[in-house]
C-alpha cells in the first residue's frame, strides 16, 4: 500500500533529491566556502546500499517517481555508479538523474548510463574562462565542456544547463545562451537564493529574472509560448521564434513553494523537507538499528508533514538556513 508524502498544506512530494556527498571539485561562491565544507566522517555517510534502500522505500511505499542525485558534486563519490545501479534495482521504472558540474563526467558517463542513469543536468554559469575561474575559484572550464560533450555523445541530449544569476556574469548571459543553442543544450537561469556559506547574499543586490530578460532582450527576441504552468519551476521562453528555448527559475521573485513536490535526503541520511528548513529527521539511525521499511516510511512521512509553507525569503526577520547549498544538494 502506498501512502504518499503529504504535508499540512496538501502538497505531495514525488520528486526525491538525494545528496551523496558534501565534497566538490569547485568552490562556487554562491554555494561553498573557499576552503570547502567540513568533511563528513566516513561512518556518517550513507553507503550505496543504504541509499538504494531509501530510494526503494520512497518509490514502493511513499509515491516517489523521480530521483535526482546531487551533492556537493555527485561525481566525487567513486561508487556513484553503484549507487545508481542499486537504486535502479530497488526502484524499477523510476527516473534516475544527476545534477553535476560535469568535471570528470567524460570518464564516468559510460558506467553511469550502464548502471541506469537516464538524465544529466550540468551547472554552468558562464562560458568566459576568466569569469568561470573567478566564480568557481577553479580554472576548470575546459573540463566542464569535455563533460558536456561526453554526455551528448552518450545519447543524453538535449542536456539541461543550470546557470545561477550573478552580477558578475550577467553581461555574459547572452553569450551563454548563444553557446547553449549552438550546442543543443537547454539553458535555464536560476535566481540566486540565500544559500551561500559566506552569507553574502543580499536581496537588494541579487539579479532578478526581470533584469535578465532585459539583458537577453538586447540580443534575442524572447516570446512567451503561452502555455504557462504555474507549478513548473522554470518559466520557458521561445528564443527568436523557437524551437530554441530559455528557461528562468525565479525561485525568489516568483516563488513556486506552494506547488513544491520535493523531498530530500542528505548525505548523512536525514530527511530534509525544505531547502530552507533546518530541522531534519534522522533515518540513518533507523537504517542501522534494524528498523523495517514500514517504520522508516512512517518517520519519513512524519518529517514531510512538518514541511514549512515556503522559503520565506521576503518575510520580515528571515534567517538563512544553517546548511549552505553545498551541504543540501540544490
Ligand atoms: P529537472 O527535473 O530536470 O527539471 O531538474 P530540477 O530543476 O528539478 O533540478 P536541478 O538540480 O537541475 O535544479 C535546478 C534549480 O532549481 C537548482 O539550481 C535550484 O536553484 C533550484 N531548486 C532545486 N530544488 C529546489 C527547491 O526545492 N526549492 C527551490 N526554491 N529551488 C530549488
Ligand atoms: N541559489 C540558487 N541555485 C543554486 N545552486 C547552487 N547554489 C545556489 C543558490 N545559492 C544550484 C547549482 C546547481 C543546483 C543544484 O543548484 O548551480 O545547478
Ligand atoms: Fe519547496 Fe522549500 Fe524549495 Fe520552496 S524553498 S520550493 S518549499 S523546498
Amino acid at each position: 500500500e502506498t501512502a504518499e508524502l503529504v504535508d499540512r498544506f496538501g502538497r505531495v512530494a514525488r520528486d526525491l533529491r538525494v545528496s551523496v556527498t558534501e565534497k566538490c571539485s569547485l568552490r562556487c561562491t554562491y554555494c561553498m566556502p573557499a576552503e570547502g565544507l567540513p568533511a563528513i566522517p566516513r561512518e556518517n555517510l550513507l553507503s550505496a546500499a543504504e541509499i538504494a534502500r531509501l530510494v526503494g522505500i520512497g518509490a514502493r511505499d511513499l509515491g516517489v517517481r523521480e530521483v535526482r542525485f546531487t551533492g556537493g558534486e555527485p561525481l566525487m563519490r567513486a561508487d556513484l555508479a553503484e549507487i545508481i545501479g542499486r537504486s535502479a534495482d530497488a526502484a524499477p521504472g523510476v527516473d534516475l538523474s544527476i545534477t553535476t558540474n560535469g568535471i570528470g563526467l567524460d570518464h564516468r558517463i559510460g558506467e553511469l548510463v550502464q548502471a541506469g542513469l537516464t538524465r544529466v543536468n550540468v551547472s554552468l554559469d558562464t562560458i568566459d574562462r576568466e569569469h568561470f575561474a573567478a566564480l568557481t575559484r577553479r580554472d576548470r572550464l575546459p573540463a566542464v565542456l569535455a563533460g558536456i560533450r561526453a554526455a551528448h555523445e552518450a545519447g543524453l541530449s538535449p542536456l539541461k544547463i543550470n546557470a545561477v544569476l550573478m552580477r558578475d556574469t550577467l553581461a555574459g548571459a547572452a553569450d551563454l545562451l548563444g553557446w547553449a543553442i549552438d550546442n543543443d543544450c537547454r539553458l535555464r537561469f536560476i535566481e540566486q537564493m540565500p544559500l551561500d556559506a559566506d552569507h553574502a547574499w543580499a536581496r537588494d543586490n541579487m539579479v532578478p529574472a526581470a533584469e535578465l530578460l532585459s539583458v537577453l532582450g538586447t540580443r534575442f527576441e524572447l516570446t512567451d509560448p503561452g502555455r504557462d504552468d504555474p507549478s513548473a519551476p522554470a518559466e520557458e521562453w521561445l528564443v527568436n521564434g523557437g524551437p530554441a528555448t530559455v528557461g528562468i527559475i525565479a525561485s525568489v521573485t516568483r516563488s513556486f513553494c506552494s506547488a513544491c513536490d520535493r523531498t530530500r535526503i542528505t548525505a548523512e541520511g536525514t530527511v530534509r523537507s525544505c531547502l530552507f528548513g533546518d530541522d531534519e529527521t534522522d533515518l540513518r539511525h533507523l537504517l542501522r538499528t534494524g528498523a523495517d521499511d514500514a517504520e522508516i516510511a512512517r518517520w519519513w512521512r512524519a518529517a514531510m508533514w512538518g514541511k514549512q509553507a515556503g522559503h520565506g525569503i521576503d518575510a520580515a526577520g528571515f534567517v538563512p538556513p544553517v546548511r549552505s547549498m553545498g551541504a543540501i544538494g540544490g
